[in-house]
């Protein structure tokens, strides 16, 4: 069983499908973070340098990364590593944020990702979130759900995020940085962010997160 859930950035969909995979006994796969450990890859290895991404250098490295998700039974909480390091901390950061999505736009970077991701659910069910799950990297998804909700309610829910982990940010930042993924997710060339035909679209913006649990496992149980 794959339940494959899209939408825009910082919506709640982490949330959501960690909530369906605990609730299901399912395995949680978060794409997000596996673009974002390629650009933290880039930060930390000259790929980005001066403003600019330096696709010939990511090219010849793209194939040595290896991304995996790690279950810390202590904190209850899925951890990324990138070539055998804890990068969960590092990949949240407003700089990887900044950088991921012109990193996300790069056809080779996709088709690295995607095949990743079509093998991490080979075994087993699936719940996996992201931009393109329910239209390019699982079409024939059991359950396909799109959820949106206002970019100033998104960019309140990241601000007070990322405040209560200590960065310095400020509100307006984080707004720009959420208004700015989304032009870019959604006009991308290669697989961009769009609601698949059959997918169930959910607004968030005023529901709480039990209640957003809640409206989509009722969906499922359906
Ligand atoms: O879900 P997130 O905010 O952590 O995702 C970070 C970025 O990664 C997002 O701006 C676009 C990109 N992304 C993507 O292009 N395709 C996916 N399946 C998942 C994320």
């Amino acid at each position: 069983m794959i339940i494959a859930i899209d939408g825009y950035s910082s919506c709640g969909k982490s949330t959501i499908a960690k909530g369906i995979a605990k609730e299901l006994g399912y395995t949680y796969i978060d794409t997000g973070a596996m673009y974002r450990a390629v650009t933290l890859f880039c930060l930390q290895n000259n790929s980005i340098q001066q403003n600019e991404i330096n696709e010939f250098l990511l090219k010849k490295y793209i194939d040595t990364l290896h991304i995996s998700f790690v279950y810390d039974a202590q904190t209850q909480t899925q951890q990324t590593y990138l070539n055998g390091v804890n990068v969960e901390h590092e990949i949240r950061r407003l700089e990887v944020a900044n950088w991921v999505s012109p990193v996300s736009k790069i056809g080779f970077v996709r088709q690295k990702l995607v095949a990743m991701q079509r093998e991490l659910a080979a075994h087993g069910n699936i719940v996996m979130d992201g931009r393109d799950i329910g239209t390019v990297v699982f079409p024939h998804a059991d359950y396909k759900f799109f959820i949106t909700a206002s970019a100033q309610i998104r960019a309140q829910r990241r601000y007070d995020e990322l405040l209560a982990k200590g960065e310095q940010v400020n509100f307006e930042e984080v707004l720009h940085n959420i208004e700015q993924r989304d032009l870019i997710d959604t006009t991308r060339t290669e697989s961009p962010l769009t609601q698949a035909e059959d997918a169930i679209v959910f607004d968030t913006s005023n529901v709480t997160r039990e209640q957003q649990l809640e409206w989509i496992l009722e969906k499922i149980r359906k």
